[in-house]
């Protein structure tokens, strides 16, 4: 006797079509067929719930005009847009890129070990995507969760000239970056307690917007810290389009720069220039939130060195030059040139999400206002690559980053207090806006700002003041229908 079934399924979210399963209910091994069905379609249903980060979308409209990253474009918007290989690579191209894809991913154990030695002896975390999950960005650690990928840098205050463009001055026993974690036998630096008070700001039209503001205490560190210790919380920003940043060539970065604002637009811009330690002279800073890295290069080799404790033949020496006991010169570097190679190209040719629902009338109106409200003075909405020697994927394109990659004074409350090369302690590179809409899907939460402070765009706004403040009052000024515009205009990047 055979008997079938229909299985309907669907919820609000998406609708699987109905199944007719045709099966002699006798035999076992049907038994088994229908167990992995039931397997695979309840895969399915987890893949449609809301709750779910990974998200499957049905395809949105994207309108081929507003490729934000050029011929480096890619055409997904799930919880993957920001780990997708630019599309315009050649097959050797996308080959070294997937090496670096898994160098980017592997886990760091203490030597001596086969895979992946060399993590510490003091660190912060022990993968690249550990803090840039997803190839997006981190957060603060919500309640007394640790610190994953929120970290400390810290400095001792510059006797003479402050603003004297050299690098911050290491505190001894500590370094530049505060290490909350290490391997046996030595000591983590310390910890952090974060402290958030709330406080209320109204806008004209009289509705109610709450900022948290953080309060940073080091706490349980190995040994006393001096009293003038600074402290800059940086949480780890997302890492794809890099390389079409690196590929715009400086006199186009400088030419945005108005130090004096010579234009009497309130709106200065400053280019940063940091010690490149390959060029062994002062070039113009890029990446960081305070434009401190260079190139992707020395980026890369940083973060293997201050955040993972791992030496490559940028800087041979153990980040732990704070514990004197521990404080060690790699003969050979822990990791690679090759491998130092791969990851750099990895974080140069990842793609960036195209825009969607450029059509919306709301997003068009928003993206008037966004011009209005002189955001684009700072997010440069348009800007032309060069040539990036070795990636030519990522040279002579138009892109669409918003931003000048320019330091800008944003007043005392986003202050840090810790200048780096010329960055003073109120200034901070305008961060790029692309894919800034995707955030919630591919990293499941909204902070945003250096530290993450900001719990959805509209907190990270009315947070905006010294050079923007005149920006942030006329968002204030706008009405309710004015600023979900503008939101949907910056969540449509
Ligand atoms: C402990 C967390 C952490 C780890 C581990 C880490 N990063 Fe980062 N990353 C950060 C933070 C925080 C910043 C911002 C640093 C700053 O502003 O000085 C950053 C910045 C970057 C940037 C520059 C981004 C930009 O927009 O300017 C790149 C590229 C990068 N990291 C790549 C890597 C790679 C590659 C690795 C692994 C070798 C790595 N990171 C490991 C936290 C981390
Ligand atoms: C004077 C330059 C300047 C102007 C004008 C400006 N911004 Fe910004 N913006 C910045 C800088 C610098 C930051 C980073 C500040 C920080 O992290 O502390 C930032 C951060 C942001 C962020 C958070 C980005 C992130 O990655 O966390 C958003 C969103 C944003 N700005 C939107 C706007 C909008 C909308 C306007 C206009 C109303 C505007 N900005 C005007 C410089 C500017």
């Amino acid at each position: 006797m055979r008997k079938g079934y229909f299985v309907f399924i669907g919820n609000s979210h998406c609708a699987v079509p109905a199944l007719y399963i045709y099966t002699p209910v006798t035999e076992m091994k049907y038994f088994r067929k229908l167990f992995y069905l039931i397997l695979f379609v309840s895969i399915l249903l987890t893949a449609c719930s809301s709750e779910s980060p990974v998200v499957v979308d049905s395809p949105p409209v994207f309108s081929t005009s507003e490729l934000s990253g050029g011929e480096t474009t890619i055409f997904d918007a799930s919880s993957h847009a920001f780990s997708i290989p630019a599309p315009n690579l050649s097959e050797a191209a996308l080959e070294k890129h997937l090496e670096g894809d898994v160098e980017f991913e592997a886990v760091f154990v203490t030597a001596p070990a086969v895979i992946n030695p060399g993590l510490g002896p003091i660190y912060n975390n022990v993968s690249c995507i550990n803090c840039h999950s997803r190839d997006g960005r981190g957060r603060p650690p919500v309640a007394d969760e640790g610190l994953v990928s929120l970290l400390f840098r810290l400095s001792l205050p510059k006797t003479e000239d402050a603003m004297d463009g050299k690098p911050p001055i290491p505190v001894p026993g500590f370094g530049t970056q505060l290490n909350n974690r290490a391997i046996i036998n030595a000591n983590p630096e310390g910890k952090v307690k974060i402290d958030y008070t709330e406080q209320t700001l109204t806008t004209e039209d009289g509705t109610r917007v709450h900022l948290r503001y953080p309060d940073y205490t080091l706490t349980e560190t190995y040994q006393p810290l001096p009293e003038a210790v600074e402290v800059s919380p940086r949480v780890a920003p997302a890492v794809f389009g890099l390389g079409l940043l690196e590929a715009i060539p400086e006199d186009v970065i400088l030419a945005y720069a108005d130090e004096t604002d010579t234009d009497g637009d309130g709106i200065s811009g400053k280019p940063n220039f940091v010690w490149d330690v390959v060029q062994q002279r002062y070039t113009l800073g890029r990446f960081g939130w305070k434009a401190n890295q260079p190139t992707l290069l020395q980026q890369v080799a940083a973060a293997y060195n201050d955040d993972m404790g791992i030496t490559t033949s940028l800087f041979m020496t153990e980040n732990s030059a704070g514990q004197p006991q521990l404080t060690g010169h790699s003969a050979t570097p822990e990791v690679s040139d090759e491998i130092l190679d791969v990851v750099t190209f990895y974080v140069q040719t990842l793609a960036v999400p195209a825009r969607r629902n450029v059509d919306d009338p709301e997003v068009k109106q928003g993206e008037q206002l966004f011009a209005e409200a002189q955001c684009a003075s700072c997010h440069v909405p348009t800007l032309r690559t060069g040539v990036l020697a070795g990636v030519p994927s990522v040279s002579h394109q138009t892109i669409h980053p918003y931003t000048d990659l320019l330091l800008h004074d944003m007043g005392p409350g986003l202050a840090d207090n810790r200048p780096d090369f010329h960055a003073s302690g109120t200034e901070w590179r305008t961060p790029p806006l692309w894919g800034i809409g995707l955030v919630q899907r591919v990293n499941g939460h909204t902070n945003f700002l250096h530290d993450g402070r900001a719990r959805d765009l509209m907190e990270a706004i009315l947070w905006h003041g010294g050079e923007a403040e005149a920006s942030r009052k006329v968002v204030e000024q706008m009405s309710k229908a004015e600023r979900d515009a503008l939101i949907a205009f910056l969540e449509s990047l």
